[in-house]
């Protein structure tokens, strides 16, 4: 269950969120302290040099004055001062013996720093943190004390080192209740993020969410739900308008795909209805030679249309939307309608329509008319078109096949004199099954699929298939294919 929440978007979001800015607060807070403890530690350096300083004037006032004991003389009146401060006094002799010492310090003494020679030859001044026994007997277990130690080398008198000390009480209880201020601060200021980002996600995720379920709740007896649509187009509105759009495409193949399977499984029923009607009727007593010939040509009639048929459901299925072509070669359109001519010209006689081809002639500028392609797919998409010239002509008139070279295109044009396709059907007839319904049963029986075969191969050629209505009557179907890049 935790774990679940752990692997949300929302929780990785807030997550992130804390995590950032836990981050910031804690640089913040280290950055702000270092610079508070650098300030406050200078400003309490310049107290301790304030204070030596005015302790070396009075000696040196002392000395001129020619005062007999110029140190203790000179510093007296400030130690008496200090006999209550955080401030704390000290003069040593070179050598380090202690010569007179600020009253609170009691029988204390300020350490020297650990490198007294140094600060005698080259620095002359040292300022250091210093705890220790001493310092703890004095102020405390904690004590802690600043302590400025200066080597002095005044006119007159013998060279002495001048101490001054401050009590870093103040300071230490100031730093840490900053610390603990700051350690109560960035907890809170985490959680408060937390809150805020846990809150503000949920916001922005309850779309997503809604998405989530709506798919979810997607059927494919309920393929026309939708999301809701946006309140605004940011980017989850974007989103779901695409999702939308997308079940607007998978509802449309989706219904095809059901309309395809569906009329495919009625029109392969019926030869096969027929067949067995056939056998039964047969079957059910002894029969002459006679009428099992009968029964058996009629029996090859109907397998050779359900052999086309299931010849044109492959086709089909070869030449649906995506599929590429596999081996193209380049195809003369000329010989291709020429071939389809010539094999329907003995149906065409039967019926008496003349059949007539005119193909292109290319001329010295004008290139054979050569298409990137599948000479089967492209023989049978033009064979479907002359098919249904020649079905649905009526006796006498004349179907034309004609190839041109129109820009960088073959185009194949094939007229009939037929009865043309009432305007209302114009768009469906490439349909898959689709037949114009007619009174007069003209054309026999056909299974719908030659002209949906005519536009998958067109389609897989990247061309172009129309049909119109003929003013004289008829009709014309135009077929584009671009021709192979001559460069
Ligand atoms: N030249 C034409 N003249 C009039 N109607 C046509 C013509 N060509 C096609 N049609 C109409 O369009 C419909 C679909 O044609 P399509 O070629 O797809 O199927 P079909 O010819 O009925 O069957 P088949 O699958 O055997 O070709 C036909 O049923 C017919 O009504
Ligand atoms: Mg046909």
């Amino acid at each position: 269950m935790l774990w679940q929440h752990v692997r949300t978007l929302r929780f990785k979001l807030t997550f992130l969120h804390v995590l950032i800015f836990g981050v910031i607060l804690s640089i913040l807070s280290v950055v702000v302290l270092t610079v508070w403890e650098a300030n406050v530690l200078a400003s309490v350096d310049e107290r301790l040099q304030d204070r030596a300083d005015s302790a070396l004037d009075s000696i040196e006032r002392a000395a001129n004055e020619g005062r007999d004991q110029p140190l203790t003389e000179g510093v007296q009146p400030q130690l008496r001062a200090l006999r209550q401060s955080r401030y704390y006094f000290q003069l040593r002799s070179a050598t380090g013996e202690s010569i007179i010492r600020s009253p609170n310090l009691r029988n204390v003494r300020l350490p020297l720093p650990s490198d007294l020679n140094s600060v005698k030859t080259k620095k002359k001044q040292v300022i250091e943190t210093i705890s220790g026994s001493d310092i703890a007997r004095l102020l405390g277990a904690d004590g802690q004390m600043r302590v400025l130690t200066r080597y002095c080398e005044v006119p007159g008198v013998l060279p002495f080192v001048l101490q001054v000390g401050l009590n870093m009480g103040t300071f230490n209880t100031s730093r840490s209740s900053l610390r603990q201020i700051f350690l109560m601060v960035v907890p809170v200021g985490l959680l408060l993020a937390g809150v805020a980002s846990w809150l503000l996600a949920r916001r922005s995720l309850s779309p997503i969410r809604r998405i989530a379920r709506e798919a979810q709740a997607l059927t494919a007896a309920q393929l026309d739900r939708r999301m809701p649509p946006p309140d605004a187009m940011d980017e989850v509105g974007e989103m779901v308008v695409t999702v939308n759009q997308m079940l607007d495409r998978l509802e449309d193949a989706f219904r095809a795909q059901e309309r395809f399977v569906a009329d495919a499984a009625h029109e392969l029923k019926t030869p096969v209805a027929v067949v067995i009607g056939g056998a039964q009727v047969i079957a059910q007593k002894e029969r002459t030679p006679t009428e099992y010939n009968r029964f058996l040509v009629g029996l090859l009639d109907e397998m050779r249309r359900l052999n086309q048929m299931v010849d044109s459901l492959l086709t089909l299925a070869r030449a649906d939307a995506g599929m590429p072509l596999i081996g193209a070669e380049e195809v003369s359109i000329n010989e291709i309608v020429a071939d389809v001519v010539q094999r329907w010209q003995p149906l065409a006689q039967q019926k008496s329509v003349r059949l007539v081809a005119s193909l292109a002639m290319p001329t010295g500028e004008e290139p054979e008319p050569l298409v990137l392609g599948d000479p089967e797919l492209l023989d049978s998409m033009v064979g479907n078109l002359v098919q249904n010239g020649v079905r649905y002509s009526p006796e006498g008139e004349a179907v034309d096949v004609e190839v041109r070279l129109v820009a960088r295109s073959a185009r194949i044009t094939v007229r009939d004199r037929g009865p043309g396709i009432p305007p209302e059907h114009l768009d469906r007839v490439f349909e898959r099954f689709y037949r114009v319904p007619r009174v007069e049963s003209g054309g026999g029986s056909g299974t719908g699929l030659g002209l949906a075969i005519a536009k998958g191969v067109t389609r897989l050629h990247k061309g172009s298939i129309h049909v119109a209505n003929r003013d004289s009557g008829g009709c014309e179907f135009v077929v584009e294919l671009p021709l192979v890049a001559t460069t």
